[in-house]
């Protein structure tokens, strides 16, 4: 596995810190995961309209974990791959199983953006080729998880928030490390890899609320290199 390179000019740790101080809006989280603030604001009317297409074609559902709940987050895909879970298990699939038709293609402004966070947080190359769309409604969570159905664990994961505000959870390489709290806003963008990649990290409802882009729900958009 090769790690990711860092943009920075100058390695290691002082070039984090030098990289993080070049760029306002930019807060470490740990060394490896990053929260740029706003970054896809000026994307964020394009981003949920697409959003909005996305779901015509392969609808909101709350997926079944493999112990046989109904998960509160109700979640669709776009991509060549689908994250998808059922009582055979979590995966990657290419055909959504409440269709059977390929998941609706990656649009393009969701690639160009994915690409740009990873670039910021230092993880220049990604090319994503899943995004799991997930839609919390008050009161829906995710519990602290780590993200391991993918391939290769040297590419990023990228988040980006739309919508109702909510406060995410990022611990670290075990479950029980007490996780830090993140406030995330509308258009904040959080990235981990590299030493953070097998954080656990979760998502706890969010509050009451209405958003002029996104009504009464948050919107997530994780970005994957899942194949
Ligand atoms: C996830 O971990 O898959 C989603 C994170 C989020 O909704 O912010
Ligand atoms: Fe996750």
């Amino acid at each position: 596995m090769t790690r990711p390179r860092k943009q920075s000019a100058v390695p290691g740790a002082l070039g984090d810190l030098l990289s993080g101080l070049a760029a306002p809006g930019r807060e470490a989280i740990v060394e490896g995961a990053v929260v740029l603030r706003g970054f896809a604001l000026p994307e964020a009317d394009r981003l949920a309209a697409a959003v909005a297409v996305v779901a015509v074609a392969a609808p909101f559902r709350r997926m079944v974990t493999p112990g046989g709940y109904a998960m509160s987050v109700a979640m669709t895909n776009c991509g060549e791959a689908g994250w998808v879970t059922d009582r055979r298990g979590y995966r990657y699939q290419a055909t959504d199983p409440e269709t059977g038709r390929p998941w609706p293609a990656l649009p393009e402004a969701f690639r160009r953006l994915a690409a740009a966070a990873a670039a910021t947080a230092g993880f220049a190359g990604f090319v994503p080729d899943a995004c799991l769309v997930n839609r919390y409604a008050p009161g829906a969570k995710l519990s602290l998880h780590q993200d391991r159905n993918e391939r290769d664990y040297a590419q990023p994961i990228v988040s980006v928030s739309l919508g109702l505000p909510a406060t995410f959870l990022f611990g670290g390489e075990r479950r029980s490390d007490r996780p830090r709290r993140i406030r995330l806003e509308h258009g904040d963008v959080v990235v981990w890899g590299g030493p953070a990649r097998m954080a656990f990290h979760g998502v706890e409802a969010p509050v009451e609320g209405e958003h002029p882009l996104t009504g009464s729900f948050r919107i997530n958009l994780t970005f994957r290199k899942a194949l």
